[in-house]
């Protein structure tokens, strides 16, 4: 009996002595564990007589919970010491500078794709999109071009050597107009998308890269004309150059997939060095800016998609992204776009939490 109580009482001291977690979990295994002593003089109560484990078991059922409530307490008072010790050096000083960290930034033509989307949507059009590596027939045959057509030499096409399974010839596509078909074949009519997208010719100079984007517009149903075009071209521009007095120039033009075609001209002056679009490009100081073609679409192309010519048409048109973000951010070379120059990325890119939207502006800078 003394001796249970002395050894609970050097017990209970040694706990409450210990300064770590292990020294703790030493003196449970000595006490509690299985081989602990409270452990053994426990079991010696199973060969007791009913009368000698009366009188015995009290003592040492009450040093158990004494110890066990002395462990788990002191337990406790260890880890929040030890929460505290890594609390206290782990704190952090919010007022230094933020370490400097590789900027990315948003190139000017995913920024000007972004906002065509935005304009394009609130007009009601949603975004296609159709394959880089194309196949002849929806590049060229299904937009009224056939083998022998002469349009076909004029777009220097990167051609495949290998063929499709149906024998067609394999090409980088060299406008956004094969992805008309595709929506029309895919969705019938009526249909209103624009499809922006990379385009690719053997071609390269200062305004010729034999990569560039394009972004397609097409509109089918029952009751469209030219008129709806234009006023679909010049809504456009005045929304993404964010200015009323633009001047658009419709010129008669020929695409074998347009009829009658046009091409889009805009006004320009050059302010300060800079191009900057807006007055009448016939005007003294003002020229005009090719940004593309457009028509009413070609009736033997809505056969070639599928759709009932006597019941259907539509207008589409094709404009050249690149140049239009040149035109609405001031940049000159069109080269530099595709050379990755950290530089002019970090010049002329935008910031990822600048997304254009109405509201806030289409353009608005950084
Ligand atoms: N696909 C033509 C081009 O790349 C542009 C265009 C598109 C013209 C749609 C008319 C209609 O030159």
């Amino acid at each position: 009996m003394t001796d249970i109580t002395s050894r609970t009482e050097a017990a209970l001291a040694a706990i409450g002595a210990a300064t770590s977690l292990d020294a703790l979990e030493a003196e449970r295994l000595e006490t509690l564990g299985k081989k602990g002593w409270v452990s053994l003089a426990l079991k010696t109560l199973g060969g007791m007589s009913p009368e000698e484990r009366t009188a015995a078991a009290p003592a040492i059922q009450s040093a158990r919970a004494a110890i066990a409530e002395a462990l788990d307490a002191k337990k406790a008072a260890l880890e929040a010491a030890a929460l505290e010790e890594q609390l206290a050096r782990e704190t952090v000083d919010l007022t230094l500078p933020a370490p400097a960290a590789p900027k990315g930034s948003v190139h000017p033509v995913s920024q000007v794709m972004d906002e065509l989307a935005e304009i394009f949507a609130d007009l009601g059009f949603a975004v296609a999109t159709g394959p880089e590596i194309e196949d002849d027939w929806h590049n060229f045959t299904a937009l009224n071009m056939d083998e022998t057509h002469p349009a076909r030499a004029m777009h220097d096409t990167f051609y495949f050597p290998d063929k499709t399974a149906e024998g067609k010839d394999v090409l980088l596509r060299t406008h956004t107009s094969p992805v008309q078909i595709r929506a029309m074949l895919a969705e019938g009519a009526p249909i209103r998308i624009i499809a922006p997208g990379r385009v690719y010719r053997s071609d390269s100079d200062a305004t010729h890269t034999p990569m560039f984007h394009q972004v397609e517009g097409l509109v089918i149903d029952r009751d469209i004309h030219l008129g709806h075009l234009k006023w679909t071209l010049e809504t456009f521009f005045k929304a993404f150059f964010e200015r009323e007095d633009i001047t658009l120039r419709l010129r008669p033009s020929y695409f074998p997939f347009t009829e009658p075609s046009v091409e889009v001209d805009v006004g320009y002056s050059n302010e300060g060095g800079r191009r900057v679009v807006g007055g009448h490009g016939d005007a003294p100081g003002h020229a005009w800016m090719e940004l593309g073609g457009s028509g009413m679409v070609n009736a033997r192309v809505l056969e070639f998609a599928g759709l009932d010519p006597t019941e259907w048409q539509g207008f589409a048109f094709g404009l050249g992204i690149d140049r239009i973000a040149m035109l609405k951010y001031g940049m000159n070379d069109l080269r530099a776009f595709f050379d990755g120059d950290g530089r002019w990325l970090a010049h002329y890119g935008f910031s990822p939490f600048d997304q254009p939207t109405l509201s806030a502006g289409v353009g608005a800078r950084a």
